[in-house]
């Protein structure tokens, strides 16, 4: 069964909107981790405009706590990450004027930089995740990398306005997995996940981990953090466990 990552860098841009102290995000980590979450995920960009250095620091501090600290290859930040020792790496790209991530790593036109920068990491002891589309040369490339796993991007199935888009999007979900388990790849997915869209992702056989934020943190504004963690939680374990009994059926 997938587990939770949960990405909390929207917690902290509330904090950002006013230059306040609240909310922190490093007490919605420890709480996220109080409730099961298995990581915390953070993506430190280059314009700072939610996560800073600090707020990686001391979420790297709490206790029992796996971080996962998401962010672009550039050299101020890899200096950053070689200090820090996040417990994983997740390379994503990184665009300045973007509202969020957009699209995966092209791990094929710049293998031989992510097979060195991987190996740079996992030979200080970090985990190495890349953020990829669901497109299989791409995975094919990353496993030839130093990386443990990959990160598909689930955006074109969670933007999917059609059923026949959603429904191909899901096909290349499937597809993506299935060809990065078979290289031996550790498989986390994630972007746009939701309380409406997760199941159909969670019940996909060979994923462990799904990374979501803003969504939970989204939900948490009417419901409190704790049980918008819970829930998302219970949705991923019940779509799990009707897919397993469906399988066995
Ligand atoms: N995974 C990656 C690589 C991301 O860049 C993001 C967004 O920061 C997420 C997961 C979480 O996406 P969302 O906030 O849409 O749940």
């Amino acid at each position: 069964m997938a587990k939770l990552g949960v990405n909390v860098d929207h917690v902290a841009t509330l904090r950002q909107a006013r230059g306040t102290e609240y909310p922190d995000p490093v007490l919605a980590a420890k709480i996220a981790r109080d409730v099961g979450a298995s990581c915390i995920t953070v993506h430190l960009r280059e314009d700072r405009r939610h996560i800073n250095e600090d707020d990686v620091r001391r979420i790297r501090a709490i206790p029992g706590c796996r971080l996962n600290m998401e962010m672009a290859a550039t050299d101020e930040i890899i200096a950053i990450a070689m200090q820090i020792r996040p417990d994983q790496i997740t390379l994503v790209p990184e665009k300045r004027g973007e509202l969020t991530t957009e699209g995966g790593l092209d791990v094929v036109a710049r293998h031989v930089f992510y097979k060195e920068l991987t190996k740079r990491f996992n030979d200080v002891g970090i985990t190495v995740s890349l953020f990829i589309d669901p497109i299989a040369t791409q995975i094919e490339a990353s496993a030839d990398t130093s990386a443990l796993a990959v990160e598909i991007n689930t955006a074109a199935y969670s933007e999917a306005r059609t059923e026949k888009d959603s429904i191909r999007a899901m096909r290349e979900l499937e597809n993506a997995v299935a060809v990065a388990r078979a290289l031996g790849l550790i498989v986390h997915a994630g972007h746009g996940l939701n309380y409406q869209n997760v199941s159909s992702v969670a019940a996909i056989d060979g994923i462990e981990e799904l990374n979501i934020g803003h969504s939970i943190v989204s939900h948490a504004l009417y419901t409190g953090f704790p049980n918008a963690v819970a829930t998302m939680m219970e949705l991923m374990e019940k779509a799990a466990t009707r897919h397993k009994s469906k399988v066995l059926a």
